[in-house]
């Protein structure tokens, strides 16, 4: 029989100080419900997400899933009501969790639907660190777990309890769609409480046990400073995860990974490099310090960086070198080709082996809209060139530095388009300085001649 989930999603996130829906915010590059969806696909065969009113970003992050509006915040038992009626039918267990809880695993939440052999309620808790105002579970001598209290409605020898909520509670369907309809709003802050779902279990014999699991995994996402807290235990995940798939890292507390960056064996991270969502770094490349990548492949024995910059779109063939202060954006730089220093490369496909000279820019927009520059293989791109897109440089073409291309270069040419120099003797500068040879042997005879020639 398939499990069915509720996801509680609906509340304003009032303590985030946020004009987007607190399950919006990213961790590790996706949206904390993404996260939570992970892992609950894993496990559970349908899922229902209990949305507040307009909230349509939100609405189109959970999709494929059904959603159930919630019109009034009434509590957390209340928002699971309104799923209810979605699981009309459902007949397995079904468990309901807290969107703003997104780090639990899918091996824990298997550990959560096994225990439901051994009782009619069972629901995560945790023993935090600093439990602060999490719900207190309160439990019996043999283990056996009698009601939760909030915090807000505590005594002091309850609020001492270890035990915490962590906000997942399964049943089988029938039971807890009667539980949430039974659930009245007395107590402290007048809302329908979820919580109150275990002393109604108890009130009707039933058993009910917590399963335990790592503070890390369980923990609330109520304010920024909890958002920060739950990002460094992801970024602790994520990294320990690239490590054991062969990725150097030399300062792995300085990295900041997507959750879907990928990486093949032999990679070398130097510190303070940072990834955006949808980055393949293949064998053996070396990311440089101090370099931002995101939506971009590196294929192998790639170096990239210091101080590179890597937009979405970008594709850097095998061997290829992007150095410092290089921008490549919907680029494709080939293979052992060369972009050492200071550029902007932008809608470009450039050919194996081509070198790109220091401050190369492709001109890649008119102001309306984009061009593409196209660089044939083993071409040789001049310092400081200008390429006026939409333009092609042949293969094994020659630009001077200094250039503006405006018109294509073809295969083998060399193409110089800069002013030519001049020179004028003796026109140099006159203003204050160090004195010239001829003023300094005879001040009065040079002031003479010069008045003669005035
Ligand atoms: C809740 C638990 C507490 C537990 C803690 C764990 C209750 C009453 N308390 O407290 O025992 O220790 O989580 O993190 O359940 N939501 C709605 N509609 C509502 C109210 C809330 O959808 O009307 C959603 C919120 O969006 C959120 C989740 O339910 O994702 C939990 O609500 P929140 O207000 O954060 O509960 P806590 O005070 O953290
Ligand atoms: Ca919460």
């Amino acid at each position: 029989m398939t499990a069915a989930a509720i996801i509680l999603a609906a509340g304003l996130g009032t303590r985030m100080r946020s004009s987007r829906p607190k399950v919006m915010h990213p961790l590790g590059g996706r949206p904390m419900i993404r996260h939570l969806l992970a892992a609950v696909e894993a496990r559970f065969g349908r899922v229902v997400v209990v949305v507040g009113p307009q909230m349509p970003d939100l609405e189109a992050a959970v999709a494929p899933h059904g959603v159930a509006v919630q019109r009034e915040r009434l509590g957390t038992a209340h928002a699971a009501l309104q799923a209810v009626p979605l699981l009309d039918g459902h007949d397995g267990d079904v468990a309901v969790l807290y969107g703003d809880n997104p780090l639990v695993s899918a091996a824990t939440l298997g550990r959560l639907l096994a225990a439901r052999a051994e009782a009619e309620l069972v629901l995560l808790g945790m023993r935090p660190t600093d439990p602060g105002r999490y719900g207190r579970v309160v439990t019996r001598a043999d283990g056996m777990v009698e009601r939760i209290v909030e915090w807000a409605d505590a005594t002091e020898a309850e609020r001492a309890i270890g035990l915490c909520n962590a906000g997942v509670v399964c049943a089988a369907a029938a039971d807890m769609a009667r539980w949430l309809a039974a659930v009245r709003p007395d107590n402290a802050k007048g809302e329908y409480y979820l919580t109150d779902v275990i002393a109604l279990a108890r009130a009707e014999g039933k058993r009910v046990r917590a399963v335990e699991a790592p503070e890390a995994e369980l923990r609330g996402i109520n304010s920024r400073a909890e958002l920060a807290a739950a990002e460094a235990t992801l970024q602790a995940r994520l990294r320990a995860a690239a490590m054991d798939a062969g990725v150097t890292m030399m300062a792995p507390e300085t990295v900041f990974l997507s959750h879907d960056t990928r990486f093949g064996p032999d990679v070398t991270l130097e510190p303070h490099v940072v990834f955006g969502p949808g980055v393949s770094i293949e064998d053996g490349a070396v990311i440089r310090a101090f370099s931002h990548l995101e939506g971009c492949v590196v294929r192998r024995d790639a170096v990239i960086g210091p101080y590179a910059r890597l937009r979405p779109g970008t594709v850097v063939e095998p061997g290829a070198h992007v150095g410092n202060f290089v921008e490549l954006k919907a680029t494709t730089l080939g293979a052992g080709a060369k972009a050492n220093h200071l550029a902007y490369l932008g809608d470009a496909t450039i050919g194996a082996g081509a070198n790109i000279g220091a401050g190369t820019i492709t001109c890649n927009y008119d102001g309306v809209n984009k061009h593409r520059t196209e660089i044939g293989e083993g071409a040789f791109i001049g310092s400081d060139t200008a390429l006026v897109a939409p333009v092609k440089v042949g293969a094994r073409a020659l630009v001077g530095a200094g250039s503006v291309i405006t018109s294509n270069v073809p295969d083998d040419a060399l193409a110089i388009a800069r002013g030519r120099q001049a020179v004028f003797a003796g026109r140099g500068f006159k203003g204050k300085g160090p004195a010239r040879p001829d003023e300094r042997s005879d001040g009065a005879e040079r002031t003479a001649a010069a008045k003669e020639q005035n």
